[in-house]
This record gives structure tokens, sequence and C-alpha cells, in this order.
């Protein structure tokens, strides 16, 4: 089972996974995809929230379904605790086999809080239950990760599971990569694993540490920004598919949103609602799509700043200004050391708010950016 896309009826949509027919350019990501998935090599996906993990992963499953494989795609995103994970594994593994499931498993789910509705495969959840119930969750939990090789000795049919934002079933419990490892090793042919997630240190510390149970089992994949003349001529076509002409006003755009997926996508749908009511496409118009944008997002601006330390601030302010990360100036100026400025570089790349590529560092969210440069 796939996640259901909640398609925005526009051909730019801003919010969660974009359907695979609007996906701008990530050929390359999905050839390698591809090329994983028939060797069975596992993959773990790593970039910045919004920059198209799922959307990716959502088009990489559509391409698998088409040659005959089943997929499940897992959503982790803050999970809590053990019974929440077996829901999430519940929710994208009943489409597998939605029979199996239900025969094997409905006792177990429902104390869970769990039904699988009946004929289609879907399942709803109730109200957590007060007490979770921790051996059933377990117990549901490794059912399920054994899907996969019944299916396979069943019909050698592969799997594709996706455990999108992965360092977040950690939370339910910490050794849950080690029970993961001890189902999913003996998997061979029957599936592969594709591991997102948006927290870089994270995903690292998981993959890369010898003693982690997972250490060595999956293919590092990053995702770049979009790259500007393909976005550019993949949404000029989109405008024109509207009826509209976005003139200079979309070059600019493109340049500002540097290659940041959702800022571009939210900037181009800004766009198309100022053209609509027949404003010119001048790069006038791009500067007041910018200010709808922020004023859109400065919320969350707001939310992130309260939460970083003074050295965090001074750095974030500092890069969105066009300064060093840790340049003397900027330490002086604000009575920090240079080493105080870099831990505090290193934090922000780990939860990928700061890029960095050698002395240059710039930061990922060009409107958070942009809300810097006007306080
Ligand atoms: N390849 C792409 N083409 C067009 N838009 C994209 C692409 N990747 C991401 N987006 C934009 O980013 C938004 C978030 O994508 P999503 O896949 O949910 O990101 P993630 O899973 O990394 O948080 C989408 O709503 C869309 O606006
Ligand atoms: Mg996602």
């Amino acid at each position: 089972m796939t996640e259901p896309i909640s398609r925005q009826g526009t051909p730019f949509p801003f919010e969660g996974p974009v359907p695979p027919d609007l996906l701008i350019d990530r050929e390359d990501e999905l050839r390698l995809l591809a090329r994983r998935a028939a060797d069975r090599v596992n993959v773990r996906l790593v970039a910045p929230r919004r920059y198209g993990k799922t959307s990716l992963l959502l088009a990489h499953a559509r391409c698998l379904q088409r040659t005959g494989w089943r997929t499940a795609h897992v959503d982790l995103s803050r999970v809590t605790d053990l019974a929440d994970a077996a829901r999430r594994l519940a929710a994208a593994y009943a489409g597998l086999d939605a029979g199996w499931v239900r025969s094997h498993l409905a006792g177990l789910l429902s104390r869970l809080g769990i039904t699988l509705s009946a004929g289609a495969a879907s399942v709803s959840v109730a109200p957590r239950p007060r007490a979770p119930d921790h051996e059933a969750a377990e117990t549901v939990i490794v059912q399920l990760l054994d899907l996969p090789l019944r299916l396979w000795r069943q019909d050698q049919t592969p799997t594709l599971v996706v455990l999108d934002e992965f360092q977040d079933l950690l939370v339910a419990r910490k050794d849950l990569d080690g029970l993961l490892r001890s189902r999913i090793q003996y998997h061979g042919d029957a599936a592969c694993y594709v591991y997102a997630g948006s927290e870089p240190s994270m995903i690292r510390e998981l993959f890369e540490q010898r003693e982690r149970p997972l250490f060595a089992q999956a293919d590092p994949l990053t995702l770049g920004p979009l790259p500007p003349e393909e976005t550019q001529g993949g949404l000029l076509e989109r405008f024109r598919g509207e009826q509209l002409d976005p003139g200079e006003a979309l070059a600019e755009l493109v340049a500002f949103a540097h290659g940041h997926p959702q800022r571009t996508m939210l900037l181009a749908y800004l766009l198309s609602d100022r053209l609509i009511t027949g404003a010119h496409p001048t790069p006038a118009l791009a500067d007041e799509v910018i200010d709808d944008a922020i004023t859109r997002t400065e919320q969350a601006h707001q939310a992130l700043w309260q939460q970083l330390s003074r050295p965090e601030r001074v750095l974030l302010a500092g890069v969105a200004d066009g300064r060093a990360p840790t340049s003397r100036a900027l330490a002086a100026e604000h009575q920090l050391s240079r080493g105080t400025l870099d831990a505090a570089a290193r934090r922000l790349v780990n939860q990928a708010h700061l890029a960095r590529d050698g002395r240059a560092a710039w930061l990922t969210d060009p409107l958070l950016a942009e809300w810097l440069r006007r306080r």
C-alpha cells in the first residue's frame, strides 16, 4: 500500500508529497533506486525536511509496482511509543496481504486500538487505548516485519519497504533498529528496504557506527537541491498549461529559492495566485511574491528561532547576511569564541538548517534566510 497522496488542485502543490507525475527532475535518483532495488541493496536517503524524500520514494514505489513489486510505505514521523510504531507498520503492511493480516493479527491489533476495515486494504485507528499493550505491539511488529518473506515464499514477488522518517522509530524504543535487523537480515531476495530521514546526524549514527545493528546495512543517497534549468523549464510549462505568463518573475523566484523544492513550489504557487488576478510578471512582482511567502512562513521561522541558542542565532543570522560562519570578526562582535561558533554550525548542519561546503555556508531554507535579513 502506498501513502495516499492528497493532491492539491494546482500544478504547484507545496504541501505533502507531490504526485509522481508532478515531480521535477530526480531521474538520476529514480534510476539509482531502481538499480539498488533490483540488486536488493538497501538504501538510506537523507535530505532536509521538505526536500522531496517522500515524493521521490512514492515515485520509486510506483515504478516498482509497474514491474510487479509489492510496496509498503511506513510513515514513522513523530512516533511516540511501541503501540504507535505497531500502528504505523500495520497501516502500511495491511495492503501487502489484507487477508493474512486480518486473520492472523486482528486480535492483537484490536488490543492496540486498530481495526482493519472489511474488504478494502485499509486500517482505521481508534482513540489510543489508555494502557498501551507493549507485548501485543512487539508481536505485531515482528509478525508484520516477517510478512515480505512469507509472501516471497508464496509467489516469489519481492516487496519494497520504505521506512520514512526512520530516525523517529527509535523514539518508540531505543533498540528497535536491532529488532528490525534481527528480522530483515533473512529477507535476501524477498525485500528491499529504503530508510529515509531528515536528521543527517541521526541517520549517520544508525548506519555508520560499528556497534549499531544496522551498521553498513544501507547505501547512502543524498537528495540535493533541484537543478535550476530543469526547474525553470518544468515550471514554465505548467504556467503555460494554466494560460499564465510568468515572465521574468519566474526566473527571479527560481534563483531566490536556490533549489529548495518546497520553497520553489510555494513561490511558484504564490506567483500563479498573483498572475491570476492580472498582475504583470515583472521582477518587482517577484519581490511581492517573496513578501507573501515570508508572511505565510514567519510563524514557523519565529518558532525555530525561539529554540536556538545564542551562538546558533548569531551564526544563522551572520550566514544569512553573507558572512563566513566562523569568521574572527563575527566571533569578536558577539564575544563568542570561534570554537563556539563552529560547534553551533555543526549542530545546525546536523539538523539540516545549515549547509556547508568547505568555507562556504548557506541556510537550507531561503525564506528563513530572507526573514533573518529583514530582522
Ligand atoms: N522533485 C520535486 N518536484 C517538485 N516539487 C517537489 C519535489 N520535491 C519536493 N517538492 C516540493 O516539496 C514539498 C515537500 O515534499 P516531500 O516529498 O513531502 O518532502 P520530504 O519528504 O523531504 O519532507 C512538496 O509538497 C513539493 O512542493
Ligand atoms: Mg516526508
